[in-house]
């Protein structure tokens, strides 16, 4: 059973081929196109050109992956494609493009929910990970604490209020006058910077519940900008964007921590865009050695967006029999989805 993937729900073009029979699914080929140069000049993802930009990147990285992978349409067994959450009309496009290509190889469409695929991406070539665990899920749009106890088997245990991680980190940068995507621009800024400079909040820390808030961080981060004035030296730009990291990661790690504890669960896995922060890594490795539950994390390709986690989750749905593979009749996107309790075609 060969899953054809295909991710289009924000600024990368992402499609991936999985081969899901055997016990575990099979990578077997996939090819992404990032936006993000696209974007860079506006500070952000312009919804209109990331619809225009998947139209065009469709067809060609379709036909890379089924060449990269010497596999011939009629061998393909399902079509798969992020159905939400994300952008009404970069999923249009996606949808719309599985729905005919399902019709014309006459094969199954199924609907794969964005933050499933990031959920399962730890998977992903790491045979020896296990149900139950934990799940930190930070990504561009969404930061949640999950109990996964199997495919299909989410429970939410917390998540943020107001922005979401990747959010503070962006906003945050572009505060600083960092190019979009913020994230890896600040991150590597704060590699010069004393994380100990600024005493930054660290909202509903404080609170027992496993909620998040970032809101206030963009303020706080604001006001200390301003005051540096127009010119402010390298190394004070550099302290704010370290201490800035901290506080963020500093949240989610004891957040987490909390989250072991109280559900007892014996492993986490941490997955989104901001999964890839090298100070997030190193803080939540250490609280997990402390706290002695396993630690795994996606490959730094499946973090961002990508095809593969979407190919990989509906291959986990069909082997877990709960894959609706109906005819392929088109979907209904869902720009707002919740995971926890969501109902997948
Ligand atoms: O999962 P993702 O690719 O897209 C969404 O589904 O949102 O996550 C993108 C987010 C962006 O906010 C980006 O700035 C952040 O992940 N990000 C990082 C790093 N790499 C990506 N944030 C902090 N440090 C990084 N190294
Ligand atoms: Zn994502």
């Amino acid at each position: 059973m060969l899953m054809l993937g295909i991710e289009t729900s924000c600024d990368e073009t992402g499609v991936a081929l999985v081969q899901a029979n055997g016990p575990t699914p099979q990578l077997v080929a996939h090819a992404l196109h990032s936006q993000i140069a696209a974007h860079v000049p506006y500070g952000g993802v312009v919804p209109e050109l990331a619809s225009r930009d998947h139209i065009r990147r469709l067809v060609p990285l379709t036909q890379q992956v089924l060449a990269q992978a010497g596999v011939a349409p009629a061998e393909v067994g399902a079509v798969a494609v992020t159905a939400g959450p994300g952008l009404a009309g970069a999923l249009l496009v996606g949808t719309g493009f599985a729905t005919g290509l399902a019709q014309a190889w006459g094969v199954p469409l199924m609907a794969v929910h964005h933050l499933e695929g990031h959920l399962l991406s730890p998977f992903i070539g790491q045979p020896a990970l296990t149900f139950p665990f934990l799940a930190l899920l930070v990504s561009g749009g969404h930061t949640q604490l999950m109990a996964v106890h199997g495919v299909g088997r989410y429970a939410l245990l917390g998540q943020t209020i107001d922005d979401a991680a990747g959010e503070a980190f962006d906003k945050s940068a572009k505060l600083l006058g960092l190019p979009y995507p913020g994230g890896p621009a600040l991150a590597k800024m704060a590699q010069q910077g004393n994380a100990r400079a600024f005493d930054l909040p660290r909202p509903l820390l404080q609170h027992p519940n496993l909620d998040f808030s970032f809101a206030g961080l963009k303020t706080a981060v604001a006001t200390r900008r301003r005051a540096m004035g127009d010119q402010p030296p390298a190394q004070a730009l550099a302290d704010l964007a370290a201490s800035t990291q901290a506080a963020i990661v500093d949240v989610l790690m004891q957040k987490s921590r909390r989250a072991l504890q109280q559900t007892q669960l014996p492993t986490m896995v941490v997955a989104g865009g901001v999964g890839a922060n090298a100070a997030l890594r190193e803080a939540l490795n250490a609280m997990a050695f402390e706290q002695k539950v396993s630690i795994h994390y996606p490959d730094l390709a499946w973090c961002t967006d990508n095809g593969a986690m979407i190919a990989w989750a509906a291959a986990m749905r069909w082997q877990a029999g709960l894959a609706n593979l109906g005819p392929a009749r088109g979907l209904t996107v869902q720009p707002r989805w919740a995971l926890a309790g969501a109902e997948l075609a």
